[in-house]
């Protein structure tokens, strides 16, 4: 099947890209690997930021202002204006696909605090907002005419002399190799705190597959050093409490039943605080017990259920245990209002860097950049694939990827991919976690470096082609491992701390250091690493990885 516009993920940047592309007379696609309902971000639950009325000047300029100062110095100012503009139309565009926006007594969008911001501008439905979102773009998706392409995981794209003018794809249904010639693509196929897994709010297949496609073809990723811990995971399950819990007034204590730090504090300055506590032999917990029953039943219903359900606690008599998980990547592909150095290549969500969150994420500005930007690549998608023609697919890569796969299934193996990622989620979790220092970060970077060499041994114990989930999860796991190569190259080249990247060695925030670090492969095993400034390039550091 060829289309005009592919979108790659479907999370709301996604479908907000591909409802925008659509017209009357093109063709567009929303391929994605597994489960449209299960994206990261149904799992946004608390809100989405936005100042209602696009006139309110006043009030969009201290958007702006947050994002930027929650941004420690590496937000672009230019971008993150243009979605804080932007936003009261996008609530007006959701309004009319279908959200139920819950509602203040006035009958007006009711708004909830968030960390970082200084005023009240989180628009929700409870605490499942990403949720409601959801389900309205995948049926309005539909209704335009959008395709979507389930259980297919793009491996690749393909390009011409730097067009683009495909993706390749494995189908999951027979594990064969489709092509998918595209006049323009999206990548829209979210971010990579999976790789922190069983330490994650993010579900397991959150591999960073989409940021090791742009290494391949040649891209650079930025920021990749920044990776958000949310501070309250569910400590039995790593569960995301929303952070409504404290918008809507929920406490944090410790096991002396003290408060300790501003709830409403960004999410890098209250993770640290719990991991303080947790370090100096104290529990930290969620105190919902001062709320009205029924104010938590109606305002944070999710919360309330899982509660009970994964931890047997009820939130409004007793205390419930968190501790911070990682929750989203700042880091991504380097793109400009969404295009990237490929042509009619374009990125948006949390795998892309359009300059919004640096090196630290507001709470409910996930949700807007994503629809933003989302919006944003859609429009210019569109566009580009108008007035270009199909260009042949460079079968290259189709050989290239075909042999990857048989070579996973052609040989015999011992060894467990499982254990693997596990361990790999371990390793990042301790030793490029929250705290982060030279000797940690060496630790991890030999440890991944050791787990790619043997995740080039891992074959499918299972021969069979169909539905062969372990095909699928070894290439996440080897995409996994080539992302998190780059966040630890990117953490110890940051000889500072800034926002989410907290270096024990190097505890000052720099102002020389206020610009971002980029990263490409030059060929497999070799990243060069420089810091974003027009000369940087010629004293850049390239690093060796020997597999
Ligand atoms: O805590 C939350 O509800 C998460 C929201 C977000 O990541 O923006």
């Amino acid at each position: 099947m060829i289309y005009d516009v592919i979108v790659v993920g479907g999370g709301i940047a996604g479908l907000m890209a591909a409802i925008e592309a659509k017209t009357s007379s093109n063709k567009v696609a929303v391929i994605t690997k597994g489960n449209i309902f299960k994206s990261n971000s149904s799992l946004a639950s608390g809100g989405i930021n936005a100042v209602l009325d696009k006139n309110n000047t006043h009030e969009i300029k201290k958007h702006i202002d947050d994002t930027i100062k929650g941004g420690y110095g590496l937000s672009d100012k230019k971008s993150v204006s243009y979605m804080c503009n932007r936003a009261p139309n996008i609530i007006k565009k959701l309004l009319s696909y279908g959200v139920e926006f819950d509602k203040d007594e006035n009958g007006e969008i009711a708004q909830r605090s968030f960390g970082g911001g200084v005023s009240k501008r989180t628009c929700y439905v409870g605490d499942k907002t990403g949720s409601a979102i959801m389900q309205v773009l995948i049926k309005q998706a539909k209704i335009v005419g959008v395709d979507f392409v389930a259980n297919n995981f793009v491996m690749n794209v393909t390009k011409l002399k730097n067009k683009i003018s495909g993706v390749v794809a494995i189908r999951r249904i027979d594990s064969s190799l489709m092509v998918y010639p595209a006049k323009s693509v999206i990548l829209a196929g979210g971010g990579y705190a999976g790789i922190y897994r069983g330490h994650s709010t993010n579900a397991q297949d959150y591999t960073g597959d989409m940021l090791a496609i742009a290494l391949r073809s040649g891209l650079n990723l930025k920021d990749m050093e920044f990776v958000q811990f949310h501070p309250t995971g569910m400590a039995k399950s790593s569960y995301l409490i929303s952070e409504a819990a404290r918008g809507e007034g929920g406490y944090l204590v410790n096991s002396d039943g003290e408060r300790f730090v501003n709830e409403l504090e960004t999410r890098d300055i209250v993770a640290r605080a719990i991991l303080t506590q947790v370090n100096n032999g104290k529990k930290v917990y969620l105190d919902l017990r001062h709320l009205d029953k029924e104010h938590i039943e109606t305002k944070l219903p999710s919360l309330y259920k899982a509660a009970y359900n994964q931890a047997g606690i009820d939130v409004t008599t007793e205390l419930l245990e968190v501790t911070p998980v990682a929750h989203y990547s700042m880091g991504g592909i380097e793109s400009k209002m969404t295009k990237t150095d490929i042509k009619g290549l374009f990125a948006c969500g949390e795998c892309a860097v359009n300059g919004i969150h640096g090196a630290n994420r507001l709470g409910g500005n996930s949700l807007l950049e994503g629809a933003v930007f989302g919006e944003l690549a859609g429009k210019k998608a569109k566009e580009y694939a108008k007035h270009k023609e199909f260009l042949p697919i460079d079968y290259n890569i189709v050989v290239k990827d075909q042999k990857v796969v048989d070579k996973i299934f052609d040989r015999d193996t011992s060894k467990n991919f499982n254990s693997m990622r596990i361990s790999m989620g371990e390793t990042m979790f301790k030793n490029a976690g929250i705290h982060r220092d030279y000797n940690s970060l060496i630790r991890a970077y030999d440890y991944i470096k050791y787990l790619r060499k043997e995740a080039g041994t891992l074959h499918c114990i299972d021969k069979g082609r169909n539905n062969n989930v372990e095909l699928i999860s070894i290439l996440e796991l080897k995409n996994a491992l080539e992302v998190a190569e780059v966040v630890i190259l990117s953490a110890l080249e940051r000889e500072e701390s800034r926002g989410a990247h907290s270096r024990d060695d190097f505890t000052k925030t720099l102002k020389a250091n206020e610009k971002s670090i980029l990263v490409n492969e030059l060929k497999k095993g070799y990243f060069q690493i420089w810091y974003e400034h027009k000369s940087a390039l010629l004293n850049c550091i390239i690093k060796k990885i020997k597999n």
